[in-house]
């Protein structure tokens, strides 16, 4: 569904929207990739969030984050930012470019309702430090989680396990991956084709910027189309706890909304 949001960035809203209103812990997905400085100059100015993480991949371009303690940097192509908002955090991305192309994504992943009110945190990697690990015929950024072949990445959020992989495929190549059971997973497709095996006995294809949810089960297994493919890979365990929504705050019931707003509007955050 495209959306604006901030002080008017064009974006595309997958999760957190009318045909999927969430899928468990994840509470939004939003896909923004424009060259036209008019879609995203207005950045996103200071606002709260409270209850949940805000998490930030760059592919294309540069964001200068800013909160209210004081704490500020810039993102950079191939970095993450995990913002555990917990409390409450107020802050800002703008992106740190008058022109040129923004891409990335921005995914919110909710917390357990005895952690919703945890002192905020960052988990802030810039590419360097996100392991690459190399396949026959693919490349896999590992963000967090911990692949098949072992490699972890260096975010850790025990309190949902997320699995967060940049995966690209050349022409014809498969990659298969393990995924938790019990764990919600989908598919972002970012650039090409990726056919994802079924369990139906054929094959479903998840184009540029489509998603796919996966159907439980603890492996995935996909080959990329004729020109190669390119797709996020992301999972988590499903909270399974009533989730209470008021534009930037989160939380489990209508009361700790209104405390939520009334906590930003004195200054408590
Ligand atoms: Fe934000």
């Amino acid at each position: 569904m495209p959306a604006t949001d901030g002080a008017g960035v064009e974006l595309v809203r997958m999760i957190g929207q009318p045909s999927l209103d969430m899928l468990d812990p994840f509470l939004l997905l939003d896909a923004f990739r424009s060259d036209n400085p008019d879609d995203y100059i207005a950045g996103f100015p200071p606002h709260p969030h409270r209850g949940f993480e805000t998490v930030t991949y760059l592919l294309n371009g540069r964001m200068r984050h800013k909160d209210n303690t004081g704490r500020e940097g810039v993102i950079e192509p191939g970095g993450i930012q995990w913002m555990t908002a917990g409390r409450g955090i107020v802050h800002s991305e703008m992106p740190e470019q008058e022109d040129g192309l923004l891409e990335g994504f921005q995914l919110w992943v909710n917390l357990p309702a005895d952690h919703k009110m945890d002192q905020p945190g960052y988990q802030e990697y810039s590419a360097e430090h996100i392991p690459l690990e190399t396949r026959d015929g693919a490349e896999v950024r590992v963000i967090t989680g911990t692949t098949c072949q072992g490699t972890s990445g260096p975010v850790v959020q025990p309190l949902t396990e997320p699995l967060y992989l940049d995966v690209s495929l050349q022409p014809g190549k498969a990659f298969k991956e393990m995924i938790d059971r019990e764990h919600n997973a989908f598919i972002y497709g970012i650039e090409g084709e990726t056919l994802v095996e079924s369990t139906a006995s054929d094959t479903a294809t998840v184009g540029k910027d489509q998603l796919a949810i996966l159907s439980q089960g603890d492996e995935v297994r996909v080959t990329a189309g004729d020109h190669g493919s390119r797709f996020l890979l992301i999972s988590g365990k499903p909270l399974r706890e009533a989730v209470v929504r008021g534009g930037p705050f989160v939380m489990n019931t209508h009361q700790q909304l209104r405390q939520a707003m009334l906590d930003y509007q004195s200054g408590n955050f």
